[in-house]
């Protein structure tokens, strides 16, 4: 059997790695032919070594030439260029979304555009992009096979149904480590507390994100774009288990749920051979272990990021774009401890409501809005508080 030549975009990261603990398990059915990170030199050097990969990239200058001197005989792309640059120079046959944000865009796109298939765990570019991004797989055939548990949960869900017939996705989510504090209690919460994601081990962006429920409000665009659903027909459950990974309720009553451990290696491994399944030795869930599952509205009171992002997906143009932006730039504000936990939603909002907005036509429209949103923030946030 042909195995898959798999390009990993983002490698030095949580999904990244994961993606190649898969492809170690499975070397009969894929080969890592490309690897890219933004300055991690030291662990993708590692990686190209141990996977015998000749093609890397990394945005970072300086770890491009730690890079160079370490792996003589590979081809070592460098800048965010070198990102988009990769996967076309290999001749990958899947594309590894796993870029932490938009600086994930880019490469994502112009893979889709020489229709090559993409599996994509990098939400971003589907949040601030997701017409451009789609369109661009509709045109060139390429297919987007989602990563993200709860969107590979939908994907298998729909397989061999007709989405005509969908009338609403439930979406869940575990409700992050803050499910049962109050308003006060939020505003008090460090970074530190709220990098200890209780189910799932991620880079810092997305654990800050699943804690605010920003990362649920994304997950929402994944499936509007993905599926075609209009806002109206996706819900967000609570379910603090994490066993159900999310459903979908069709014309008939009848509902389909995605179930299994909570371990991402799972969903990788369903995008990475997809449509195959393919025995592991993953954990498995034993159901009367765990007893009862759970479901809960989402309280948007506390949580205004999941609002936040209804509010921008429905008003569409630039808005969604500057929320993504808001939020990143915000979060990462909220790691360097110079704004509270409550401000990053605060912010976010206050970014939404400042917006002139615009139409997307291109990459261009959405790195302008994606700007406009970033600089709004930083000027926001001045002398270590929040104006
Ligand atoms: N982790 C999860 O369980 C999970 C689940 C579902 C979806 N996702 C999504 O998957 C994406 C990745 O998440 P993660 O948790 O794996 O993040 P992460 O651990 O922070 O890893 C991010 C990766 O992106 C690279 N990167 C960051 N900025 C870059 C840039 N400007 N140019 C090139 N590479 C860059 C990093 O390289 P360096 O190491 O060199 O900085 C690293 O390899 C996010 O969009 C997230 O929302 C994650």
């Amino acid at each position: 059997m042909k195995r898959r030549r798999i390009a990993v975009l983002g490698s030095t990261g949580s999904i990244g790695a994961q993606t190649l603990e898969v492809a170690r398990a499975h070397p009969e059915r894929l080969e890592i032919v490309a690897l890219a990170a933004n300055r991690g030199a030291p662990t993708l050097i590692a990686q190209a070594r141990e996977f015998g990969v000749h093609t890397v990239a990394l945005a970072d200058p300086d770890a491009a030439a730690q890079a160079r001197a370490e792996l003589p005989d590979a081809q070592v792309l460098e800048g965010a260029s070198g990102l988009s640059e990769l996967a076309l120079a290999t001749g990958a046959d899947l594309v590894v979304g796993a870029v932490s944000g938009i600086a994930g865009l880019a490469s994502v796109l112009t893979a889709l555009q020489h229709g090559i298939d993409v599996a994509l765990a990098n939400k971003e570019p589907l949040v601030a992009a997701g017409e451009i991004v789609t369109q661009a797989a509709g045109r060139s055939g390429a297919t987007i096979i989602p990563l993200d548990s709860e969107i590979s949960a939908i994907f298998q869900c729909l397989r061999g149904e007709d989405r005509r017939t969908i009338e609403k996705v439930l979406l869940t989510a575990s409700g992050g480590p803050f499910a049962r504090l109050n308003k006060q209690e939020l505003a008090q919460v460090t970074p530190e507390q709220a990098l200890s994601h209780p189910t799932w081990k991620m880079g810092p962006k997305v654990t800050i994100d699943s804690a605010t429920l920003a990362n649920k409000g994304f997950e929402v665009f994944e499936l509007k774009w993905l599926f075609g659903l209009r806002f109206e027909q996706i819900e967000v459950v609570v379910h603090h288990q994490s066993i159900i990974h999310s459903m979908v309720q069709f014309h008939d009553g009848s509902m389909i749920a995605q179930m299994g451990a909570p371990d991402m290696r799972v969903p990788i491994q369903y995008g990475l051979l997809y449509p195959e399944r393919v025995a592991n030795d993953l954990p498995c869930v034993v159901l009367a272990e765990i007893g009862q599952l759970t479901f809960e509205r989402p309280d948007v009171g506390r949580f205004p990021s999941l609002r936040l992002a209804f509010e921008a997906g429905k008003s569409g143009r630039s808005y969604p774009a500057v929320l993504n932006g808001a939020n990143e730039s915000a979060v990462q504000l909220f790691l360097e401890g110079r704004i509270g936990f409550t401000d990053i939603p605060a912010l976010a909002e206050r970014a939404l409501e400042a917006h002139e907005p615009f139409d997307i036509s291109s990459i261009d429209d959405v790195a302008q809005a994606d700007t406009w949103a970033r600089r709004f923030v930083a000027h926001e946030v001045r002398d270590g508080s929040v104006r």
